[in-house]
């Protein structure tokens, strides 16, 4: 029996048409597998692998490369907290801490006691003037404050157990304003590019994952991210405070 649903395997299936080159339909392939189970198994990256007609390690690869796709359990809600040079300048680590004491967990990707929550240290998300800055499921939210935090919490616990917005909303802060205007420079959103396989990526970098290269920018207009992707962050150690 597949772990994956027979309709979500379908979807997969006519994903590569809808791309120049066939294999491009991983991502979509691998966000369709992980909206149904929550986070990605070896059966379903390997489900999904055979879908496509793709070899398993560049899926593995892929899925490992990108903080979007799980490999564990997360929380229903999941904080992608930049504490990258800008965002860390500007108060990331206290965002972190606080993020941390609200949501009641001590480490990266530890679920909340109800099951809503769980966070992870990302590196830059391409939003680097509005610092500190993240991600929360699919949004951008800027300039964070611990009373930022707060009124998101408060608010996604008020909203019960209603899944995360689909991919397509658009990026704003909690307080519905539109994202800040853009003060120059470009704004872009990390994308990078997947492995090829796994076998020749090792050695490339730390962890064993290049540096993403830029990819299309976000719309200074809605804020809406083009490409949310970034990479997975070395998980600190407890012992290293
Ligand atoms: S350093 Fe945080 S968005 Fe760039």
């Amino acid at each position: 029996m597949s772990t994956l649903s027979t309709h979500i395997l379908e979807e997969i299936r006519e994903l590569p048409a809808k791309y120049p080159q066939p294999r491009s339909a991983v991502m979509p392939a691998l966000d369709l597998a992980q909206e149904e189970l929550g986070y990605l198994t070896p059966e379903a990256m390997s489900e999904v692998a055979a879908a496509l007609e793709l070899d398993p390690g560049y899926v593995e690869g892929v899925a490992t490369f990108y903080s979007l796709f799980h490999l564990t359990p997360t929380g229903r809600h999941h904080f992608y907290l930049c504490t990258n040079l800008s965002c860390m300048l500007r108060g990331a680590d206290e965002i972190v801490e606080h993020v941390k004491r609200s949501i009641r967990v001590k480490e990266p990707d530890e679920v909340s006691a109800d099951g809503l929550f769980s966070y992870e240290e990302v590196e830059c998300l391409g939003a680097c003037e509005y610092a500190p800055m993240m991600r929360f499921d699919r949004r951008f939210h800027y300039e964070l404050t611990p009373g930022k935090i707060d009124a998101l919490i408060s608010e996604t616990k008020g909203q019960g157990l209603r899944p995360p917005a689909p991919v397509e909303v658009a990026s704003q802060d909690m307080q519905g304003v539109r994202p800040p205007a853009r003060r120059g420079g470009r704004r872009g959103a990390p994308g990078g590019t997947p492995p090829a396989t796994r076998t020749s990526e090792a050695g490339a970098s730390e962890a064993g994952r290049p540096h993403p290269a830029p990819s299309a920018p976000t719309s200074p207009a809605s804020g809406e991210v083009n490409n949310p992707r970034a990479p997975r962050k070395k998980k600190k150690k407890a012992s290293d405070g």
